[in-house]
């Protein structure tokens, strides 16, 4: 996979280089780039945003470089169109998911288009949903200084799903998410630490049990802390559940 990323603080994105998208990349699964939108610029302070038509807080960034940006990375190829996928993180934008972030592991080549201020002019998105698959994400309910951060978050989720990543690839198919439930306490060595131990049944060896009260931990968790999550009434017959604290 290719990802570009367009940011005015490219500097931001340095943990790119690290850890997860680091090995990615070290595993040439990932080719990362990361460009500053000033090179798109031709004026003397290298200006990227301005003032809002129609007046309000705030400044939006400029289509200009923005449009020269996009048709540098994410050039049309045959029939007119970008072979790439824009991601544009951004407060207003589709929820982000374990769902989303497989779909986009599908892809090519991802473009982010990081903004900053009160956003990009919206033309800027309208020309390349003319050319290219556009990708609107947000991360929450609550608001970042600007797309570089979320940005990070949707790379890693996404790396860690493409194909020969993990080591593991039961570890993928058990975390959080992954099955619309989220994931059952873990436990390692001591068997007990400052007077907690580890539940009985995982020092069973019986698998089988394990598993149950895996699925039942899974499921309680789920009904307490996350009851928006898809959980079938009928799993829930046999798991007591109790209000969340
Ligand atoms: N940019 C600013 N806030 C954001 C959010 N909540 N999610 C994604 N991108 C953002």
């Amino acid at each position: 996979m290719r990802i570009d990323v367009i940011s005015i603080f490219p500097a931001y994105l340095a943990p790119l280089d690290l850890s997860l998208p680091g090995k990615a990349r070290d595993k040439g699964l990932l080719d990362i780039a990361v460009h500053d939108l000033r090179d798109w610029t031709h004026d003397r302070h290298h200006t990227v945003d301005d003032t809002p038509y129609g007046g309000g807080a705030g400044m939006v960034m400029k289509p200009e470089p923005w449009g020269e940006a996009l048709d540098a990375v994410a050039p049309v190829v045959a029939g007119g169109r970008s072979a790439a996928t824009l991601v544009v993180p951004t407060p207003s934008g589709l929820p982000f998911s374990q769902q989303v972030a497989a779909d986009l592991a599908t892809r090519d080549h991802l473009v982010f288009a990081c903004g900053r201020y009160e956003g990009i002019d919206q033309r800027v998105l309208d020309h390349a949903a003319s050319r290219m698959e556009v990708r609107e994400i947000s991360l929450g309910d609550y608001v970042l200084n600007g797309g570089e951060v979320a940005a990070l978050v949707v790379i890693e989720a996404v790396a860690r799903l493409l194909p020969g990543f993990m080591g593991n690839a039961e570890s993928l198919v058990e975390e959080s998410h992954q099955d619309g439930l989220l994931e059952y306490p873990v436990y390692t060595k001591p068997a007990a630490w400052r007077g907690l131990e580890v539940p009985d049944v995982l020092l069973s060896g019986d698998h089988g049990r394990i598993a149950a009260w895996r699925r039942e931990q899974a499921l309680r968790r789920t009904a307490e802390r996350r009851p928006d999550l898809r959980h079938p009434a009928e799993l829930l017959d046999d798991v007591e559940i109790r209000p969340a604290e």
